[in-house]
Order: C-alpha cells, then sequence, then structure tokens
C-alpha cells in the first residue's frame, strides 16, 4: 500500500463470518470472472470486509489460486484496526495480506472486489455512494461483486458491478434445503432488499419465481435440480432477461440482467 493511503471511508460495523460461507460466490467467481483474472497483469483481488476472523479471505484466496491462476494476490481490507491486526498471523505475503481500508480501497487498484454481508448493515441510500466509490478504484476493466447470504452460505445473492455500473443480479441457494425461493428475498443486497414490495421489478421476478418453482412440483421427484431449472426455463419462456445457462442453474443459480431488476424500473407483464 502506499504510504499515502487515503482515509478509510465506512464505518465498523458487526463482524460475522463463517468458514465455507462464500462458497457460492467464489465459485462463480472463479468461472465468471476467470478471463479478467487470467489476462490481468496485475491478478491483485480485495476482499473488502472480511469480518471478525479471515477466514472467507484465505478461502478466497485458495479457490481462485486453484481454479484460476495460481500467483493471484488477495488483499482482506477491514475498516477496523483490531480486526486488520487479528488477521495479521494468518498473512502469507504476497499471497494473501491484510490491511485498513473501505470503500476507497487503501489506494489499491484491484482487478477485483468481493464485498459480501457489508453494505447489508448500511442505509440503502449509502449503497450508490459506496459503489461509486468502490469502482472508482478499479483497475481498468475491474469489477465489484458486492452481495448478501445466510449466516451459512445456503442462500445468497450478489450484484456484479463495473465502471459503468451495475451489470448483473445473481441468486443461488442449497437446492436441498431450500423449500421456496421466496426465502431468497431476505438475503437481497441492501440495493435490493427493501424493494421486494409489489410494483418493484425484484418483486415481480422472485413472485415469478416462486410460481415457477411451484408448478414445477412434479419435477421435485427427479430431484430438486431438475425442479430448479424447470423453474428457471420457465422465466425465460416468460421474457426475464436470463444470461446464464443450464449448467449454472443446475448448481441453484440464477442470473438476470440488471435492467430486469433496478429499483423503480418498470415491471413488465411477464406472467
Ligand atoms: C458481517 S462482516 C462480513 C464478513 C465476511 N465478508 C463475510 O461475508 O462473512 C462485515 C465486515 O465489514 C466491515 N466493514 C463495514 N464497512 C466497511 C467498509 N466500508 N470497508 C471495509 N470494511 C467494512 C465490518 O467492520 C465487518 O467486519
Amino acid at each position: 500500500m502506499s504510504r499515502s493511503a487515503p482515509r478509510p471511508q465506512g464505518v465498523v460495523t458487526r463482524g460475522t463470518t463463517n468458514p465455507n460461507r462464500l462458497r457460492r460466490v467464489d465459485n462463480w467467481i472463479a468461472v465468471t470472472c476467470r478471463d479478467l483474472l487470467a489476462d490481468a497483469s496485475d491478478p491483485l483481488v480485495v476482499d473488502l470486509g472480511y469480518g471478525a476472523t479471515p477466514i472467507t479471505a484465505i478461502e478466497l484466496r485458495a479457490r481462485l489460486a486453484a481454479a484460476v491462476r495460481p500467483d493471484v494476490r488477495v488483499v482482506g481490507l477491514e475498516i477496523d484496526p483490531a480486526r486488520v491486526a487479528a488477521a495479521a498471523p494468518a498473512a502469507d505475503p504476497p499471497r494473501l495480506t491484510f490491511a485498513r481500508g473501505g470503500f476507497e480501497l487503501a489506494g489499491l487498484r484491484p482487478v477485483l472486489v468481493r464485498a459480501f454481508n457489508v453494505l447489508r448493515q448500511y442505509d440503502e441510500a449509502e449503497v450508490a455512494g459506496a459503489w461509486r466509490t468502490m469502482t472508482a478504484g478499479l483497475a481498468p476493466d475491474g469489477v465489484i461483486v458486492e452481495g448478501t447470504c445466510d449466516e451459512l452460505g445456503r442462500l445468497a445473492s450478489w450484484v456484479l458491478l463495473d465502471a459503468s455500473g451495475p451489470r448483473t443480479l445473481t441468486l443461488a441457494a442449497r437446492l436441498a434445503t431450500l423449500e421456496s425461493p421466496a426465502e431468497l428475498a431476505e438475503r437481497l443486497p441492501k440495493a435490493l432488499i427493501h424493494r421486494n414490495v409489489p410494483g418493484e421489478p425484484v418483486h415481480a421476478l422472485i413472485r415469478a419465481l416462486d410460481d415457477g418453482w411451484r408448478a414445477a412440483a412434479p419435477y421435485a421427484t427427479f430431484g430438486p435440480r431438475q425442479r430448479w431449472v424447470r423453474a428457471i426455463t420457465a422465466l425465460g419462456e416468460a421474457g426475464w432477461p436470463l444470461l446464464d445457462r443450464p449448467s449454472r442453474w443446475r448448481l441453484g443459480e440464477l442470473t438476470v440482467a440488471w435492467s430486469a431488476v433496478a429499483p423503480g424500473g418498470p415491471v413488465t407483464a411477464r406472467s
């Protein structure tokens, strides 16, 4: 980090974390952002807000090193100095280091930022500014993956952003324990969690997914994956702009264009 690192932007929030909690988003990053990371002249990744222990930063580094490139570097940034100090023994420089920083990314220029369960504890009105500050700090063509999950990582969602703003929304669930896709509503990213109300596009998406899941109940005989794939297929047939393929659906994922769920956007008659 440069000696003139800017003042960390943000506030200290609860540090709750858990081993393996972010496996779904990490595996998605390893596939979806593979070329970005593989082609980067400096494969620098920031894990922003790693929490009370650095376990998810350690896991991110290990997953990307195994799946994408062994020389990937992860810097865990935390706004809480006590958590930076606590993480120090886990550092493995230059592959994995920890430093104090906030949305300004401590003056680093990463190609990718993963910020999980960080904005959840901020006000909705603060999201756009945090997104802008983070994207301004990226390397050219860099991206942010910002999202939320439950304690064990069974329900998750995230937004992919680049310098032009939000691009996609991904929903992801452990299908073996999923009762209903409506459960995902509680784990939407901060930009959307308060928008799960009638008249908002994300509400229409969750409702359509839930309807599709119920209509696909006969497929449960073949397992929850087949049921989920059928429900997502129905969404596509209804005109939702699906951006991923059945190979991702089988993992319990669904990715749509951000334009289809942006707050205040049009709710088109798709069902
Ligand atoms: C709930 S923990 C999330 C831990 C981990 N990312 C996870 O998902 O398991 C949120 C952490 O983000 C940190 N945090 C909040 N705002 C931040 C900011 N602007 N920059 C860096 N860290 C921040 C908090 O101090 C807290 O430790």
